[in-house]
């Protein structure tokens, strides 16, 4: 028997509150070479993605995989030690389902963060940029398909995609410690190929100032279910054409060198919402 989208949200939920998960706040999605933050959660809960039911499993190096209950910041979190990629040949559904379950667990606030490629000219590798807005041009959309009324609108309003107050909130938190915080357009790619350099030219021409290859399908589910969003993208390299070549090593390195900047700033934005 096939199970409906909500019927599975419900038993996810369900088999999270068994270990232990009681209130939830924040929700926090952690990229690549960032989930390192879960290990400063306080009296922590770790829940293996592959023991929920009907959640997918991650592939990718440098994701643990585990969501991870606990006090950060003063906040009663649940936190995604790695993600979901399209380019790992999930759904659209899969890669949005931890957001919904999430959600049904009573989050009000997510906060994305991923590492991006730099594609506003000003921009330095190691950089952290406040996502301000997104462009999906990934081809494809989370919402395709028949939709659940109760799980939000048939046509979700992406006008506030990334909560407006939030925003001001982030960037006082970035003042106050001192962090050069950037801001911007995220532009979403499908990947798993880097972008040509006509592509990025592209996509500055278009707006962006980063772009990547995850966090506009989860934003996109999270405003469909009403959820506010902060998302921080940590710049890893320049993008294509910026710069000589790309390789996954020059992320990871950026990620390692920002790690400690990038954990205490979003510590800081948790104590300030
Ligand atoms: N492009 C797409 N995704 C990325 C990049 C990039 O340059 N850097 C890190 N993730």
């Amino acid at each position: 028997m096939t199970q409906t989208l909500q019927e599975r949200i419900t038993e996810a939920a369900a088999y999270i509150k068994e270990q232990g998960v009681k209130q939830v706040d924040v929700g926090l999605i952690l990229g690549s070479g960032l989930g390192e933050l879960g290990e400063e959660v306080e009296q922590p809960i770790a829940i293996p993605y592959e023991t929920i039911p009907h959640f997918p499993v991650s592939t990718v190096i440098g994701h643990a995989g585990q969501l991870v209950y606990g006090t950060l910041g003063g906040q009663m979190v649940l936190a995604m030690q790695g993600r979901f990629h399209y380019y790992e040949g999930y759904s659209l559904e899969d890669v949005t389902f931890p957001v919904r379950v999430m959600k049904e667990l009573g989050i009000h606030s997510v906060i994305v963060t991923n590492a991006a490629g730099g594609v506003n000219t000003s921009f330095e590798p190691g950089d952290l940029m406040m996502i301000t807005d997104q462009i999906n041009f990934t081809g494809v959309n989370p919402l395709h398909g028949p939709n659940d009324e109760n799980l939000g609108p048939r046509f979700a309003d992406m006008s506030h995609a990334y909560d407006a107050e939030y925003q001001e909130m982030v960037r006082k938190v970035a003042q106050e410690k001192g962090v050069a915080l950037k801001e911007g357009v995220y532009m979403g790619f499908s990947g798993p190929t880097y972008e040509t350099p006509a592509e990025i030219k592209m996509a500055r021409t278009f707006g962006a100032d980063a772009i990547g290859m995850s966090t506009v399908p989860e934003v996109i589910v999270a405003n469909h279910g009403g959820l506010r969003v902060i998302g921080v993208s940590c710049i890893t390299n320049l993008a294509a054409g910026m710069q000589a070549n790309l390789n996954h090593e020059e992320v990871v390195e950026t990620t390692t060198r920002v790690k400690e900047t990038f954990k205490s700033f979003v510590k800081a934005i948790l104590a300030s919402m």
